[in-house]
């Protein structure tokens, strides 16, 4: 409605307005043309005077008086003090912004405000004692800034509090009491603070408190029993902190606590046996206390019970076999206790169970042989116990198993060969320290994903089976105290270790022991001629794997921090919206210099039109944003899928930030991000020069083409230098393809997509991930039956790209025949008879004999990329190494 004409009703009197009402209305318009110059508001201009219409203000419905300002996530900065001149303002949202300096005390003025969210801002100093005089105030957010100094007594007065968010910041001091005394309060945080003192133990009498996160505090003394009282209680957080006393036994009350984290105090005495009326727990943590007595039967009851982590207490007696009823648990962590007794064998029952740590207890029966009957047991820690009896054969039913700890304990026999039927098995192979006897099963040859072997301290005999070169993942081997004989087998993992790995047994002879062997084995050379740091991509590689392998409760602690930290956020979605222009719901430009030329709203328009659109790829489509200020932005929409991404947005949009300081020339780094709607937007440079899938393509269109191999080995090695540079700081690329590299004018290749793994929702599992990873004809064999996105996998679809370099063929044609991709094509060649001209692009591979043989030497690394078996498949930093050399020859 033009403003004009409404003024003109309220000035002839229509309404029965106020004279104060009139000059509100003159005010705000003044207020917002100098607010819109101040923090160059692109959206905001003086030609369209009807202010209740420019983006993120709302006027209230009879008149035009603004009362709501909406600007979060505009990457906003600036003297906004004016504000404090719309008088009539109930809602007021500027978080996500870049504004810095102190808060404006003129903020008291605001008597009307509802709402006021300053979070994730750079706010300094303290909190404006003014701030208690806004006594209609709901909902107050500081989280995230840099304030400082107490949380003062000024705001004891704020009695319609609902919302108190203080979190991330640097306040002191104690908890005020009057907090306690607030009762319409509904959540309270205020997590990672200095806050001393103790926890006022009226918090939560009079109030309906369900969300109260106070972690990463020095808090001390006990925790309030009132926090309980009104039974409303959701979540509780209280993790790291001085806190003492016992947990008392109206926590029982609250039937709707679904989270409990009071690990990391100095609480003692027993878990109260009211923990089983807690219906809705699902999570429970108390590790790191002194807690003492019985594990209570009575969270048998809690049948959603998903974590319990009891570690590092006093806890003794048994783990009571009712736990088998929890079909919801996945993790019980017990270590560190002393607990004793059988192995619960009934916990085995819990199907949902991936992770059992008994470790370092006094657990003194045997390892049952049912321990993996329909089990998805994931690590299996038991070590540190007096287990006894043998390692049962039924041990190889224990197929998902990353890891399997049983050093330390009273086991006798010998080592079950069924081991090696674990074929998962990643982590660690421990059963050191116990009394085995009998050799070693050559069957453990076949754990080529395990990283670390420990049979150290048994009474072990015969000699290392040659087989055991067939663990080709292995790092660190312990082969000590035992009565091994015969020559140690060369295997470069072997070899490289400490000799104390194989001191203590008085037969053996070869590297790395000093005792020569003499004849017996000849060849003492390593199986392997480059001298890589073979080490720690292994380690690099193995952590990735578990790092995927193990997301499910990753998952479950991100969901719930989130949930925490997100409190109350229902009241923000409600809020109304501008229709037409794009809602930007949150953004951010992390190159300094290029905040200025970015505009928000531009980009997301640019991606509404088709005609932008540059690629589309598994996970997302690229399109072209010209900005005003001229600039050429490439935009990554993410497909729909990703709606986890717009709920988690802060987490994972640290995680892209922090890629967007990863600085290498052969990976596209964010410069920033745009939410909009239901949409997530990645920024980055604008490629001209297109995808290396174009460059290829087009060079065969082209009449005049020049055959150029040296660029052609510059970008394979370039394009494998960024992937090694992932793989080291264990990142899996989710989809690599030649329409994932980019090149810029010097035709330097820049991995693109990088960040998706880190955005992705991993919360549907592995499976669901690897259902879409990668694109069609890039996509590893292994997938079929590990559904994993791995580190080989990788490597993989690198050697397609390679094959793509070499060949000028697509990954996958039906000139193939069918079936058949370009992987099998070229694998296939010599079964067909054909020379290596009739498979590499002959417009090169004819031009010189240099080039010819440099390129069936990058021919042989592309086909040891793609060798079907992924343990066979060379290491990324290997690839990069093999490339280099075809050019320094
Ligand atoms: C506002 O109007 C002036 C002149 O009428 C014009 O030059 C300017 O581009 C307009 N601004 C916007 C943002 O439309
Ligand atoms: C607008 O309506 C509200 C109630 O709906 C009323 O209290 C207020 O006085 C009205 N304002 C004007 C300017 O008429
Ligand atoms: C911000 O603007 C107000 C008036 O609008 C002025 O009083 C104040 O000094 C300004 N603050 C800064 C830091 O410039
Ligand atoms: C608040 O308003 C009063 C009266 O309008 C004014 O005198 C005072 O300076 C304002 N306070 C701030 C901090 O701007
Ligand atoms: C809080 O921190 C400020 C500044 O660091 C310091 O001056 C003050 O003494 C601290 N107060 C308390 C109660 O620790
Ligand atoms: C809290 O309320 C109680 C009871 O109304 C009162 O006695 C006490 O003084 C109040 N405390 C604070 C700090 O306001
Ligand atoms: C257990 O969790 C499910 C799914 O989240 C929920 O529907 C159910 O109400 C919960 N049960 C209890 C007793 O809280
Ligand atoms: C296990 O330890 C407990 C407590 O020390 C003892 O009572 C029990 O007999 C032991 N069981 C076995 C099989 O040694
Ligand atoms: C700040 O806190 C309010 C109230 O709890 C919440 O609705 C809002 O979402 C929070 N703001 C941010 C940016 O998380």
């Amino acid at each position: 409605m033009p403003f004009l004409s409404l003024l003109s009703i309220l000035l002839f009197g229509l309404l029965s307005s106020s004279q104060l009402v009139i000059s509100q209305l003159l005010n705000d318009q003044a207020t917002l043309l100098v607010l819109a110059q101040e923090l160059k508001l692109s959206g905001w201009n003086g030609n369209n005077s009807d202010y209740c219409t420019w983006p993120g203000i709302s006027c209230s419905s009879n008149s035009s008086i603004v009362e709501r300002l909406d600007l979060s996530g505009h990457g906003l900065q600036g003297n906004f003090t004016l504000i404090s001149e719309l008088k009539a303002l109930k809602w007021l949202d500027l978080s996500s912004n870049n504004f810095h300096g102190i808060i404006p005390p003129a903020f008291g003025n605001l008597s009307e405000l509802e709402y006021l969210d300053l979070s994730f801002n750079n706010f300094g100093g303290s909190i404006p004692l003014e701030l208690g005089r806004l006594r209609n105030l709901r909902a107050l957010n500081l989280s995230n800034n840099m304030l400082m100094g107490v949380i003062p007594d000024e705001l004891e007065d704020l009695d319609k509090l609902q919302d108190l968010q203080l979190f991330t910041n640097r306040f002191n001091g104690s908890i005020p009491l009057w907090v306690g005394n607030l009762t319409n309060l509904r959540v309270f945080t205020a997590y990672e603070n200095e806050l001393s003192g103790v926890i006022p133990d009226n918090l939560g009498s009079v109030s309906e408190l369900q969300l109260l996160n106070l972690h990463s505090n020095r808090l001390e003394g006990p925790i309030p029993e009132a926090i309980f009282y009104m039974e409303k209680l959701e979540t509780l957080v209280l993790t790291q902190n001085r806190l003492t006393g016992r947990i008392p036994e109206s926590i029982g009350k609250c039937k709707g606590l679904s989270s409990i984290r009071i690990g990391n105090n100095y609480l003692i005495g027993g878990i109260p046996r009211e923990i089983g009326n807690i219906s809705s727990l699902t999570y429970f943590e108390a590790d790191n206390n002194n807690l003492s007595g019985e594990i209570v039967t009575e969270f048998s009851r809690c049948s959603n019970l998903t974590l319990l982590n009891l570690a590092s207490n006093g806890f003794t007696g048994s783990v009571p076999s009712e736990f088998g009823s929890l079909s919801n648990l996945q993790e019980l962590i017990v270590s560190g206790n002393s607990l004793f007794g059988d192995i619960p064998t009934s916990i085995l029952r819990a199907k949902n169970l991936n992770k059992l740590d008994l470790s370092n207890n006094r657990f003194n029966g045997t390892i049952p042989e049912g321990i993996c009957n329909s089990s998805r047991l994931q690590f299996l820690l038991l070590g540190q116990n007096s287990i006894r009896g043998e390692i049962p054969h039924e041990i190889g039913n224990c197929g998902k198993l990353l890891e399997l700890q049983l050093g330390s304990n009273y086991l006798t026999g010998s080592i079950p060969p069924e081991i090696g039927r674990i074929k998962n098995l990643q982590i660690a192979l421990n059963l050191s320290s116990n009394h085995l006897h009998g050799q070693l099963p050559a069957e453990l040859g076949r754990l080529d994903k395990l990283v670390s072997l420990d049979v150290s301290n048994n009474q072990l005999s015969g000699s290392i089976p040659t087989a055991l070169k067939g663990m080709l993942s292995l790092i660190e081997v312990n082969f000590s105290n035992n009565q091994f004989s015969g020559p140690i087998p060369s295997f470069t993992p072997f070899q490289k270790s400490l000799n104390l790995s194989f001191l203590g047994n008085k037969g053996l002879c070869g590297e790395p022991l000093s005792m020569s062997c003499g004849d017996i084995d000849g060849s003492s050379h390593n199986a392997y001629h480059h001298k890589v740091s073979y080490r720690i991509i292994l380690a690099v590689i193995g952590s990735g794997l578990v790092v995927f392998s193990s997301v499910t409760m990753v998952v479950l602690l991100f969901m719930m921090r989130e949930r925490q930290e997100k409190a109350g956020k229902d009241e923000g979605a409600a809020d109304g919206q501008i229709s037409n222009k794009p809602v930007i719901v949150a953004g951010n430009v992390f190159v300094e210099n290029l905040q200025q030329a970015i505009e928000f709203e531009a980009v997301a328009k640019a991606t509404m039109k088709d005609s932008n659109k540059l690629s589309i790829g598994t996970f997302s489509t690229v399109y072209k944003a010209d900005m005003p200020s001229g600039m050429m932005l490439s935009v990554r929409k993410l497909k729909s899928m990703d709606k986890a991404i717009v709920h988690h947005r802060t987490k994972m949009i640290r995680e892209v930030e922090k890629l967007s300081k990863l600085c290498h020339d052969n990976l596209m780094r964010p410069i920033g991000f745009v939410v909009f709607e239901d949409a997530v937007l990645l920024l980055h440079q604008y490629f001209p020069n297109g995808t290396l899938a174009q460059f290829l393509q087009d060079s065969k269109k082209k009449p005049d083409y020049k055959p150029d191999w040296p660029s052609r080995l510059s970008i394979a090695i370039g394009v494998a230098e960024g992937l090694a540079l992932l793989h080291h700081l264990a990142i899996i690329h989710l989809d690599i393809s030649s329409g994932n590299v980019f090149l810029d004018s010097n035709l330097n290749p820049l991995v693109g997509e990088v960040e998706i793994s880190k955005l992705l929702d991993p919360s549907r599992g592995t499976a669901s991930i690897s259902a879409v990873a990668g694109s069609f004809g890039y996509i590893p064999p292994e997938y079929a039956y590990t559904m994993q996105v791995t580190a080989p996998g990788n490597i993989y679809s690198y050697g397609v790209v390679l094959l793509e370099i070499l060949t000028t063929r697509l990954p996958v044609d039906e000139a193939f025949g069918e079936g058949v991709d370009l992987v099998k094509w070229v694998h296939s060649a010599p079964a067909r008879g054909e020379t290596p001209e009739q498979i590499l692009d002959a417009r090169l591979s004819t031009v010189s004999f240099a080039w010819r043989k440099e390129m069936l030497a990058a021919l042989k690394v592309a086909l040891l990329c793609t060798d079907s078996t992924p343990a066979k498949r060379p290491k990324m930093k290997t690839v990069v190494e093999m490339l280099k050399e075809i050019t320094e020859n």
